[in-house]
């Protein structure tokens, strides 16, 4: 198809509306047949690691007023009851490496501090087991608990099961119930380790090692608990020792009876300050998510999994993060505490309309992590404010949900070389980035208007029923694509429009430049 630009005067929100804009067209053909998968309610969860303020002085502050009797922020909870967190990973990240559970439960008094060497801080353990049980039960998310393949045993990994899953009679579950919590948690997702091919992890593994281990800890969780879901540790891709594609394939190829998950992370960013390589990003996710997906395909040819769903992937962290990695920045008690902007959150929105393309079999993600570090919450004592990139996550997980629809998408690209194209396995990307769900007449179709300047006029056509009744529109908007929140000064947030009137079989909307767009309406 041949466009042609109009010079058109768009009225749109902040700076951008002062200048005239080119305008192209596009074509979203929505069919509610074409169903991708279910979207888990799980791809919108969250992280939460003994790191920086993350735990002390994010989620947990004792001697703050605006704290509950447990010790837990009540700002902070509302904030992240309002990103609707489906289940919260914890406690690491790099912290479980070297983390023993037993430290961090039983009389506060009695807890003793431990040199904590992914961070290089005092780990007080004053926050363990059951503040994150009940901390995860007030906020009402789920926890998942990740064990320590690095320096911990498969039997201490065991114990762990037994200590919140069993309601009685062995020695662990008795210890719980003496310290004061008589029923079982019931911690359904664990994951076996974190990043164990990485230099940086504290007893990391070679794949054939780990996967062993992780095997034979797989195993002994699963007796003890029979209905727990075995979350294995995927390469992490970004640098480690292993040859991610021998990882991956070694662990697959060794658990593919046992796990039910395999982790993957991925974190991006924009070193070069090249506004078009960072906002394709996301891609290099959707590329190894296919990659992973052959292996996957490969292993369960062979598998004997009785009524078991297949492995599925688990984007276990995920965000933007290169501003605070290494260096000063990079450890000790204020680590990690990158300050994001309005790009952020247009990369935050590719990767959340990336796991809607592949809900079949992306069931689960992470963003790492929630609060202070690399997050979308940011506190001080007194105070918090919700970072650009909540409201991407925010708008997602409240709103699209039900399936995800294989859309025909229709508009112009930008043309990449170099890494991101390579890692992404394509050199061009298309300006709008889109993804819709459905739910039982409700479609809410998102858009990412990667455009620099040029907004995008854009039929959006049904080809299974006729639109009715009006759209909601939101949409996450900002003075520039720079722009950062601040206490008391949130200038990147989600807007609501004028609702759009739909009827029949065609709406055309045209989306700003630089802008987060969702769209819900029905196709009856
Ligand atoms: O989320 C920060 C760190 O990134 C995690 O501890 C680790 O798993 C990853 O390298």
């Amino acid at each position: 198809m041949k466009f042609t630009k109009l010079l058109t005067v768009i009225a749109v929100s902040g700076i951008l509306a002062a200048a005239p804009i080119f305008s192209q067209n596009a074509r979203i053909k929505i069919d509610t047949d074409r169903i991708i998968g279910e979207v888990n309610p799980n791809i919108y969860g969250n992280f939460v690691e003994h790191l920086g303020r993350c735990v002390y002085g994010g989620i947990y502050d004792p001697d703050s007023p605006l704290s509950d009797d447990m010790g837990f922020r009540k700002d902070v909870m509302e904030a992240a009851r309002a990103l609707n967190v489906t289940l919260v990973r914890y406690p690491g990240g790099n912290f479980v490496s070297n983390y023993h559970w037993l430290d961090g439960v039983g009389p506060k008094e009695e807890r003793v501090p431990r040199m904590e060497l992914a961070w290089n801080v005092l780990e007080t353990n004053q926050f363990g087991t059951n503040e994150f049980a009940e901390w995860s039960r007030r906020l009402g998310a789920e926890p998942f608990f990740t064990v320590n393949m690095g320096t911990g045993t498969i039997e201490e990994a065991r114990r762990w099961v037994e200590y919140t899953n069993i309601k009685e009679g062995p020695y662990y579950a008795e210890l719980r119930r003496k310290h004061g919590y008589p029923e079982p948690h019931n911690i359904r997702y664990w994951a076996l380790g974190n990043e164990m091919d990485g230099w940086w992890q504290m007893g990391a593994l070679n794949a054939e090692d780990y996967s062993k281990k992780a095997r034979e800890a797989a195993k002994l969780m699963r007796w003890t608990d029979p209905s727990i879901k075995i979350v294995a540790a995927g390469s992490s891709s970004y640098g480690g020792d292993a040859d991610p594609d021998h990882w991956n394939s070694t662990v697959l190829r060794e658990l593919r009876n046992y796990a039910d998950y395999i982790a993957l992370h991925t974190y991006v960013g924009n070193r070069t300050n090249d506004y078009y390589n960072f906002v394709a990003t996301p891609h290099i996710m959707e590329h190894r998510t296919r990659v992973v997906r052959g292996m996957i395909d490969r292993e369960m040819q062979h598998a004997d999994r009785g009524s078991r769903d297949p492995i599925y992937i688990a984007w276990t962290e995920y965000n933007v993060w290169y501003r605070t990695m290494g260096g000063e920045a990079g450890t000790g008690p204020r680590a990690l505490e990158e300050h994001y902007n309005f790009e952020d959150a247009l990369v935050i929105a590719g990767f959340l309309n990336g796991f809607i393309r592949n809900a079949d079999i992306i069931k689960m993600a992470n963003m790492a992590q929630l609060v202070n570090v690399i997050a979308p919450i940011f506190t001080n004592e007194t105070d918090l404010f919700r970072q650009t990139i909540y409201f991407p996550l925010e708008l997602f997980a409240n709103h699209a949900h039900g399936v995800s629809l294989d859309l025909f998408v229709e508009c112009e690209e930008f043309t990449l070389t170099g890494s991101t194209a390579s890692e992404a396995g394509r050199n061009t990307f298309p300006y709008l980035d889109v993804s819709a769900t459905y739910n039982d007449g409700e479609v809410v179709i998102a858009v990412v208007n990667r455009h620099k300047d040029e907004a995008i006029r854009t039929d959006i056509i049904s080809q299974t029923g006729n639109f009715s009744g009006n759209f909601t529109v939101y949409e996450i908007t900002g003075p520039d694509i720079k722009a950062v929140n601040d206490f008391g000064n949130e200038v990147v947030k989600t807007v609501e429009k004028p609702q759009v009137r739909a009827r029949g079989d065609k709406v055309t909307y045209t989306f700003p430049p630089l802008s987060i767009t969702m769209l819900k309406g029905r196709i009856d």
